[in-house]
């Protein structure tokens, strides 16, 4: 079976990648030359654990293929997945050019039955006008060629994204044909067979169940956010209460852990995306309205403890930080919280000494020299006044006290994902402050 993925950035690199590790033959399209060519040495753009490796390896079996050629991929695909960018327009709803445009190119270059499948995250009925883009290109060329649409939404996290691709919770495919749901059904047959399940419905459905997904996650974490502050008022311990809620199997476990907010490139966008769809619908969604605000509040309540600890004034004032991704295991900073927290500490007059494990160099691109990067946490905490910590890299979790305490010119740490114990830290001798604990 042959298949082509356009758009070759974290979704569609991961299915790529997958899909040819269990046998199949995948082009990888995208129009990014330079991105391209260094695919094709095994150059992977993106850091995410295990998948340079994976490519590599598929490249080497002549598995996996990477092209800026669309029409080249589409001779010999029957299966064409659409994963490029579905950014936020200026309102808030999601950018379709892109996905539009590669059915646009499918019209124009497929020369027998092909179904477009779209993996992107798109707002529901965006699959109406894939088949009505397709359908135009295919009149202007005055040929009849038979083809389906299909959507097939990726639930991958980043940082752990193979292993979410290979053992998914389910696979959601919106099919409008019997020969659609069959190809699928026959594509993630290693993936179905090895008990995972796949769930065929009606496109629409399929569509929106993306949506759903994210924007109940969102809920789940902003609503922990609301109790947090609620609990750090009343004196109770947020993390008590996580647990003492999540072992209830109707609420469960997961994404139940307050911070600084949610970030990354989904939730944020996505939250957005499906409060316009309601507004386009006049439906008024009031709760998505306020997982929104509660979450941009949240990105600067770290800031504000560290404000309220140096009274008001961080002229002169050195704080170190430790994490700047937006969640662990990637360098992906879009919408992170340290975006905000640390351009508004820079604001505030302080002196901003940065590490994290693998998003230095992105972050350059976006603090450029308004603060100071290392490459080693210990050595960002030289002369600093206190620690921030924005992301809960594995490496942070366990460090040398002694050599933290003895580092910092004042032995305070800002947690802002709850990764020490509270007890502890007083041990330590830290003034020690978290999220949703009154410490
Ligand atoms: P990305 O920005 O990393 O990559 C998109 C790629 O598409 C880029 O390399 C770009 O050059 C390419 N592209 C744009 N137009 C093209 C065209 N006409 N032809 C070929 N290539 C083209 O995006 P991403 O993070 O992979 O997200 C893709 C979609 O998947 C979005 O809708 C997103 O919401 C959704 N999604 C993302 C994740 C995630 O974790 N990143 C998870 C699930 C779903
Ligand atoms: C999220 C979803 O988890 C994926 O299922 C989905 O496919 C993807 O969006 C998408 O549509 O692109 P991702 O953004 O990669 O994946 O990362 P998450 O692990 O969901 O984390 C998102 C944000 O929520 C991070 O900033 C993280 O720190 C925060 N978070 C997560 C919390 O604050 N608390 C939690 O308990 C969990």
């Amino acid at each position: 079976m042959k298949i082509t993925i356009v758009g070759s950035g974290y979704v569609g690199l991961v299915t790529g990648a997958c899909f040819s590790e269990v046998g199949i033959n995948v082009q990888c399209v995208d129009v990014n030359e330079a991105k391209i060519e260094n695919l094709k040495k095994g150059i992977v753009p993106i850091y995410e654990p295990g998948l340079d490796k994976m490519i590599v390896r598929n490249l080497e079996k002549g598995r996996l293929q990477f092209t800026t050629s669309l029409s080249e991929a589409l001779k010999d695909s029957e299966i064409v997945f659409i994963s490029v960018g579905t950014p936020p327009d200026e309102d808030g709803s999601a950018d379709l050019k892109y996905v539009l445009q590669v059915a646009k190119d499918c019209g124009k270059y497929m020369n027998d039955y092909t179904l477009v499948v779209t993996k992107s995250t798109v707002p529901v009925g965006t699959s109406i006008k894939v088949k009505n883009a397709i359908q135009d290109e295919l009149q202007k060329r005055n040929v009849k060629i038979p083809f389906d649409v299909a959507s097939n939404p990726e639930f991958l996290k980043e940082g752990a994204a193979i292993d979410d691709f290979l053992k998914p919770d389910r696979i959601i495919v919106g099919a409008e044909s019997a020969r659609a749901e069959a190809l699928l059904r026959s594509l993630y047959k290693s993936f179905t067979l090895n008990g995972h399940p796949i769930l065929f419905m009606d496109i629409l459905s399929a569509e929106m169940t993306k949506y759903a997904a994210n924007a109940m996650l969102a809920t789940k974490i902003s609503f922990m956010n609301d109790m947090a502050n609620l609990c750090e008022i009343v004196g109770a311990d947020v993390n008590e209460v996580r647990k003492g809620i999540g072992s209830d199997g109707r609420i469960g476990n997961k994404f139940i852990y307050p911070g600084i907010g949610y970030g990354g490139s989904c939730f944020p966008k996505d939250v957005q995306a499906l409060i316009r769809t309601a507004q386009e619908n006049n439906y008024n969604l009031q709760v998505l309205k306020a997982v929104e605000a509660v979450n941009q509040n949240q990105k600067t309540v770290l800031y504000h403890k560290i404000v309220n600890y140096f009274n008001g004034n961080l002229q002169g004032k050195t704080i170190a930080i430790w994490g700047l991704s937006f969640k662990p295991q990637t360098d992906d900073m879009r919408e992170a919280p340290s975006l905000i927290i640390v351009n508004k500490l820079v604001e505030a007059g302080a002196k901003v000494k940065v590490y994290d494990p693998v998003a230095i160099s992105e972050a350059k691109h976006h603090f450029g020299d308004t603060i100071t990067y290392y490459n080693d946490q210990y050595e960002a905490l030289i002369e600093a006044d206190c620690l921030a910590i924005l992301t809960e890299w594995p490496e942070f979790k366990i460090p040398n006290f002694n050599i933290v305490n003895k580092l910092l010119n004042t032995a305070a740490i800002f947690d802002g994902r709850n990764i020490y114990d509270t007890y502890e830290m007083k041990k330590q001798g830290f003034d020690y402050f978290c999220i949703g604990v009154n410490t």
